[in-house]
């Protein structure tokens, strides 16, 4: 890919959209983006505009890009002005019945060979392709927050994508200065929300359970995973801390206890599932009392910026896999 040629369109500009858009400006595309009025423009705009402010202090992000990005980015006023992309990638709502209008209404817009790739965390692309036009153009690219500064890129095939687009996929992640996860079957969660959900069930589970609160399990697991997952993955980390064999044992120990042997809703969830919600800053939370996520959001960011600093610096992953410095 061409990168100061290649326009690349954002369809969704929420809290993941806009920072994907961040991405791809700061790695010299120009960017479309499309989003719903709930999104005000001036409050993607500033949101773009500190994301590279924050790539030009905490990498080798030239100057010149923080400065002149405008020129290269534009609002999509109707499905039409997207007509011009190259590449489009897909981060509107988790929600299968609209995504699939959406990608109904924009495939009359562009063209038939420009791959879009679905930000999608859970609905398998499989699914997505079914009703489309061109299924084939489809695959699953999921990113992580904050989608300008992480490495983490996960690239899925649907059923029908074909060989050329997931290559084009694989090519503008590494473009994007991503670590892309190549996933070879399209299964919901991919890999790392699959086993996220795995998590957060039985962290639910305890808590239904009365084995601890909500508070100590966020301590345990942050005192314990916090410190060796930013370091490495589940394997490596067994490797290390006695390996496979005393794994097994373990396993097999705790296997029958686990929630996952009951396939219902913790009870926990029940009552956030049946509330009506507006959109994610109306949603309740489990920590209602004190509500800082906005502040918690931003601690976040500098966080993973320095989180990823240990990570150039720790990882016994780097002789696989070189990211690039945004
Ligand atoms: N939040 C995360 O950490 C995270 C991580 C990875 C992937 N994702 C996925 O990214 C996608 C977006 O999630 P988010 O957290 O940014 O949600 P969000 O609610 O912040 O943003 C979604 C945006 O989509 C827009 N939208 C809705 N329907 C649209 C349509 N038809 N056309 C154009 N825009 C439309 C809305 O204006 C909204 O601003 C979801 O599929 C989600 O599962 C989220």
């Amino acid at each position: 890919m061409t990168k100061n040629n290649e326009t690349i369109g954002v369809a969704g500009l929420g809290l993941l959209g806009r920072g994907i858009a961040a991405s791809c400006i700061a790695n010299g595309f120009r960017v479309i983006g499309y989003t719903q009025a709930d999104q005000p423009h001036d409050k993607i705009i500033d949101y773009i505009e500190n994301a590279l402010i924050e790539l030009t202090e905490q990498t080798k992000l030239d100057p010149e890009i923080q400065k002149n990005w405008k020129t290269r980015f534009q609002f999509a006023d109707s499905m039409n002005s997207m007509a011009s992309c190259d590449f489009l990638i897909e981060s509107i709502v988790e929600n299968l019945e609209s995504k699939r209008d959406f990608f109904n209404e924009i495939e009359k817009h562009i063209h038939k060979n420009v791959p879009i790739g679905s930000n999608t965390s859970s609905i398998p692309i499989t699914l997505l392709q079914k009703k489309a036009l061109n299924p084939e153009r489809f695959f699953g690219m999921h990113w992580a927050e904050p989608a300008y500064a992480t490495r983490f890129l996960e690239l899925i095939r649907g059923e029908y994508t074909s060989d050329d687009v997931f290559e084009k996929g694989e090519s503008l992640a590494y473009a994007l200065g991503k670590q892309p996860s190549l996933i070879k079957k399209d299964v919901p969660g991919f890999i790392v929300n699959r086993i996220g959900y795995a998590m957060y069930r039985e962290a639910a589970f305890m808590v239904d359970q009365g084995i601890a609160d909500i508070e100590t399990i966020d301590l345990s697991c942050r005192n314990a995973l916090g410190l060796w997952t930013g370091m490495c993955g589940p394997f490596q980390w067994m490797d290390i801390t006695g390996g496979p064999k005393l794994y097994a044992e373990c396993i097999e120990r705790v296997l029958p206890t686990l929630c996952s042997n009951n396939n219902k809703l913790p009870k926990l969830f029940e009552k956030f599932r049946k509330e009506k919600s507006n959109g994610l800053n109306s949603r309740s939370k489990f920590y209602e009392q004190k509500d800082n996520t906005i502040e918690l959001q931003e601690r976040y960011h500098e966080f993973a910026w320095r989180m990823k600093a240990l990570i150039d610096e720790f990882d016994p992953m780097t002789e696989k896999q070189e990211g690039s410095d945004c």
